[in-house]
């Protein structure tokens, strides 16, 4: 391809050349020179000749003789390298078909004479990784849990295996990246309802929150002061405005003053007379900038009518202490652990 720009007159030029041999061709049409175009569906005979335009003797490609105005269908053949990988391919498949499981039958498919079968592969490749995890989830479980974080081999697995846990069992509640959603906590900052320390979050996992059917389960419960008329609606308004002054959010003076005395009186007992919040409890922080619920006036006012009631689940019916473990230095390792 040359790199100057085509030019208008070349393409006139071309075309004019193009319409002078095509009248040529029709004049020698008409003076009989070229045999008469074949009746539709008549084959024509492959030996038909004809002059090309400068005068070179071409072969006339046969046509099955089918036409469709005017547009006729050349019968070339196959290119010989895609006829033979064709057969190739339906060699290989009979191959296939009798080398490995192939045609489907009520209860598995046709074993094949390589006896393969990917499910036992599958098994066999887990067994294997389990077996050679296993001196290490042994060395996991036998540690003192405080001993874990300053041995940098458990540690390493741990937070491995640990990661790929939290995405299997954790990431569907608290978010892929562990920063949680409405009602489920971040995982990743240092404000925690139950404690944050390897200890407190092993215990959570093992437990659960609120989970009915864990005996040990980490349990407290926040009143309904609202559904079960432990305040009435003036005084829900006024601890509203008491809990949005608490961190320092746009509220009504006058009803937070009044709304200090509800608190005092009400809340204090789990959520601590300035709203720092109380572990044992799994009461939260009220004063900071950290909402599980959120922090607008319907949102809080709902909360305290109705009382929050969040449950995770205890993870000792369903995981291994040493999958346990292993989460649990990977949610401490995540940046809020203490
Ligand atoms: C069904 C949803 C759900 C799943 C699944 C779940 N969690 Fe939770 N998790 C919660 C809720 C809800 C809370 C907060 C409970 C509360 O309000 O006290 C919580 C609390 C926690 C806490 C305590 C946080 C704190 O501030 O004290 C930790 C740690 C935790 N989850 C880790 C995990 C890990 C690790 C997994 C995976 C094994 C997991 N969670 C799976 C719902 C879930
Ligand atoms: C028996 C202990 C207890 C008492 C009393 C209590 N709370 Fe709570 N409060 C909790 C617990 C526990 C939670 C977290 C529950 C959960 O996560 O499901 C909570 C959560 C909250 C939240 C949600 C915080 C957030 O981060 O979204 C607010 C707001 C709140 N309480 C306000 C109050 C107010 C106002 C009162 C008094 C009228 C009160 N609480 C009394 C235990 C208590």
């Amino acid at each position: 391809m040359s790199d100057e720009p085509r030019k208008p007159a070349d393409d006139a030029d071309k075309i004019k050349l193009r319409r002078a041999a095509a009248d040529v061709e029709h004049a020698a049409k008409l003076a009989g020179d070229i045999p008469p175009r074949p009746a539709p569906d008549q084959p024509v005979t492959p030996k038909t000749r004809r002059k090309g335009r400068h005068g070179v003797a071409l072969q006339e490609t046969p046509s099955t003789g089918h036409e469709w105005d005017g547009i006729t269908e050349y019968d070339n053949p196959m290119p010989r390298w895609w006829l033979w990988t064709f057969y190739a391919t339906i060699i290989w498949s009979v191959g296939y078909v009798l080398a490995y499981p192939a045609i489907p039958l009520v209860t598995q498919a046709t074993q094949g004479l390589l006896q393969t079968d990917t499910r036992q592969e599958v098994a066999a490749e887990i067994d294997r990784f389990e077996a050679a995890n296993a001196p290490v989830q042994a060395a996991l479980v036998a540690a003192p849990l405080e001993e874990i974080p300053s041995d940098p081999q458990l540690t390493g697995y741990a937070t491995n295996a640990g990661a790929a846990l939290y995405r299997n069992w954790c990431a569907q509640c608290h978010g892929a990246g562990a920063a949680g959603g409405t009602g489920y906590p971040n995982l990743l900052d240092d404000s925690w309802l139950w404690g944050g320390s390897l200890a407190d979050i092993h215990q959570t996992l093992q437990h659960g929150i609120r989970d009915p059917l864990d005996p040990e389960t980490r349990y407290s419960e926040m009143p309904r002061f609202g559904t079960d008329g432990l305040l009435d609606q003036a005084q829900i308004v006024q601890v509203t405005d008491h809990v949005l002054s608490l961190s320092g959010l746009p509220h009504n003076a006058e009803r937070a003053a009044e709304g200090a005395a509800v608190f005092a009186d009400n809340c204090a007992a789990c959520h601590m007379e300035d709203g720092s919040g109380n572990r044992d409890q799994g009461a939260p922080a009220l004063n900071d900038q950290v909402w599980l619920y959120g922090s607008d006036r319907d949102t809080l006012t709902r909360i305290i009518s109705e009382g929050p009631y969040g449950v995770m689940p205890a993870w000792s019916s369903r995981l291994s202490e040493a999958e346990i473990r292993a989460l649990a230095v990977y949610v401490h390792g995540l940046g809020g652990g203490e």
